[in-house]
């Protein structure tokens, strides 16, 4: 972590130079690019198959494996809380079915953050976990920044929540996460909605975006004025594809980046890199950091 961390550092001190000398918000400021040959590995919402999914405990267990950037989902309680919870219903990774029977289907949306916080997150995961709970988004922000880790934040299913990437904007600002350092080296907000992507730049012009999804190669050049990274399904990955995508300048890179998922196995990993890859979205964070570390020593 340490290495990783040092590179990021010299960027950093690179670009933080630069966004001194810019507005935080403009889309002229210099963000961090990460250093060529470099892949940038993402757990997965946190470290999935160390512990449960999206909660505290899944990035303080990303952290003692070493993982810098964890990747997250954001939705929005009936009350207008944001939450960290993958599926737009609570059932599979909550106990709600028991605490609430008569609520089906369970919808985060129809929950108020209070019922939300009485629910068990942890033990369907493993009885260890039980009593770990849905976290807010400010609860996760507070957790990275005493990890010191970087965060992928999904929107997900942002139609189903209007307004949320204002909210979710306004809610980065006030944990300090729209400053210089945080949107420069340690956020990237992410969803396969291209509208909440557009919204999103617009309000923050420096903020760094991903676009889920593999659109086709001739119609990249409709996102490269708001997107920095096309973040697709790892099957869609072909060196052609990369190579389409790398051919487009985006917002604050000279390049646009691809950062595949979910990619949990060295050799899928490697083969990834071999494509040309910039990060590798996984389940096995640390499996795959493992696997880039040893190809990066070793160059194909
Ligand atoms: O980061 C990629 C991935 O999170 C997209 O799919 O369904 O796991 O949110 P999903
Ligand atoms: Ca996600």
């Amino acid at each position: 972590m340490r290495h990783r961390t040092t590179v990021f550092t010299v960027l950093g001190a690179l670009c933080g130079v630069l966004a001194l000398a810019l507005p935080a918000s403009s889309p002229r400021a210099a963000p961090a690019a990460p250093a060529a040959g470099h892949i940038t590995v993402f757990g997965h919402r946190g470290a999935p198959a160390h512990a449960p999914e999206n909660t505290l405990r899944s990035v303080r267990s990303a952290a003692s494996l070493g993982i810098d950037w964890v990747e997250n989902d954001v939705q929005r309680t009936r009350d207008g809380a944001l939450v960290v919870i993958h599926d737009t219903t609570l059932d599979r990774t909550t106990d709600v079915e028991q605490r609430y029977p008569g609520r089906s289907p369970w919808a985060v949306g129809s929950f108020t953050l209070a019922e939300i916080k009485t629910l068990d997150a942890g033990g369907w995961f493993a009885p260890r976990f039980r009593g770990e709970r849905v976290p807010t988004l400010q609860e996760y922000l507070g957790l990275l920044d005493r990890t010191d880790q970087n965060l992928l934040l999904e929107l997900k299913q942002p139609e189903l929540y209007p307004g949320i990437e204002r909210q979710t904007l306004d809610a980065l600002g006030r944990a300090g996460w729209l400053d210089g350092p945080h949107v420069t080296r340690r956020l990237i907000v992410q969803s396969f909605s291209a509208p909440a992507l557009r919204t999103t730049h617009r309000l923050r012009p420096a903020v760094r975006t991903g676009l889920l999804g593999s659109p086709p190669a001739a119609r990249l050049g409709q996102y490269a004025a708001y997107v920095d990274e096309i973040n697709p399904e790892q099957r869609a990955v072909t060196a052609a594809y990369v190579e389409a995508v790398h051919a487009l300048k985006s917002p604050h890179w000279p390049r646009m980046r691809v950062n595949p998922w979910t990619v949990d196995s060295a050799g899928a990993a490697a083969a990834l890199v071999k494509l040309g890859v910039d990060g590798i979205i996984s389940n096995q964070p640390d499996v795959i950091e493992k696997a880039t570390r040893r190809r990066m020593l070793r160059p194909l």
